[in-house]
């Protein structure tokens, strides 16, 4: 068997983020190492709890996860979720035994990465704040990241004078997005449209209620999950960000330039791709969405829950 690939999750759960991480823990090829937390779809609190609680009803006990920033580095900006009331559609697991590392997502990253003895995966599916964080308070850390795959922005061309669309991500801290981006790191962009095109119809729901009781617990929360993009199904941004882990050749890749810009009318910033500058990325442009959701059912395949889902 081959080796495994070293990850650090970063995420912000949210509906999405819970399929993502079921797929990072279940995927034969990923090591994950970390999970470090991150404001965004919720509060930092709710955060947290919601992915324990994943991590606890996926019966993964060993995964050290420790709390990131609980706001954007320089500018907290308004923003609406979709991810119900509580980040998880409402859906609260009471009595988890699992906690939070007692050191914040930036020492504890710092750590594993100078600890490592190879260079190691990040994958950020929150606002890129804990990443920016690290690469400010650590900038020694970045040759020891061999690459980090981020969900964030489009991959459209947005054409001159255009308004660009408002992709969650990068709005909620563009300015963490911009030190992202400008920095030496290898980076990986998984682009909106991938979530909205590798989307989980009905039939998938129902399949998916219909596997386990892991899938019967995603069904609930699926129902309370509005991306308004996907309107006869559900959206699966983060779990993209996996599959490119897991299975990459599954994507059409394109080397691309990102930037950050600044738009009153948005009132935040977003990340503009151009092909023609000099690339400082790669993006998704296409995925194999029968290969995606072929992985997604295998990893629900061996989700064993004996927590009972209230
Ligand atoms: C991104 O925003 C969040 O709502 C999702 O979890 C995903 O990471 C999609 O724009
Ligand atoms: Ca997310």
């Amino acid at each position: 068997m081959s080796k495994k690939l070293p990850v650090i999750l970063d995420v912000d759960t949210g509906i999405d983020d819970a399929v993502a991480v079921m797929m990072a823990v279940k995927c034969k090829n990923l090591d994950i190492k970390l999970i470090t937390t991150c404001h965004g779809n919720t509060t930092i609190e709710n955060i947290t709890k919601n992915t324990l609680s994943m991590l606890a009803l996926l019966g993964e006990y060993n995964i050290p996860v420790a709390q990131g920033m609980g706001h954007a580095l320089k500018k907290v900006r308004e923003h609406v979720s979709v991810h119900g009331s509580n980040g998880m559609g409402g859906y609260e697991y009471k009595n988890n035994p699992l906690k939070a590392l007692d050191k914040s997502a930036l020492e504890a990253t710092h750590e594993v990465l100078q600890k490592a003895d190879e260079p190691i995966t990040m994958v950020c599916i929150s606002p890129p704040t804990n990443v920016a964080n690290l690469l400010l308070h650590y900038p020694e850390d970045a040759k020891k990241i061999k690459e980090i795959v981020l969900m964030v922005g489009s991959n459209e061309i947005v054409p001159e004078g255009a308004i660009p669309y408002k992709e969650f991500n990068a709005s909620v801290d563009p300015e963490a997005l911009e030190i992202v981006v400008n920095s030496s790191v290898p980076k990986v962009i998984i682009s909106m449209e991938m979530g909205h095109t590798a989307y989980f119809t009905w039939k998938d729901v129902y399949k998916t209620e219909h596997k386990n009781d892991f899938g019967k617990l995603l069904e609930v929360i699926f129902r309370q999950y509005h991306d308004y993009h996907v309107k006869n199904g559900i959206a699966t941004h983060d779990g993209c960000a996996i599959a490119y882990l897991a299975k990459p050749k599954i994507f059409k890749m394109a080397d691309a330039n990102m930037t950050v810009e600044y738009f009153e009318q948005l009132g935040s910033g977003v990340g503009v791709i151009d092909y023609e500058k000099t690339p400082n990325c790669k993006i998704t442009k296409e995925v194999n969405v029968k290969k995606f959701k072929k992985l997604y059912f295998k990893c629900l395949k061996k989700c064993k829950t004996t927590q009972e889902i209230e």
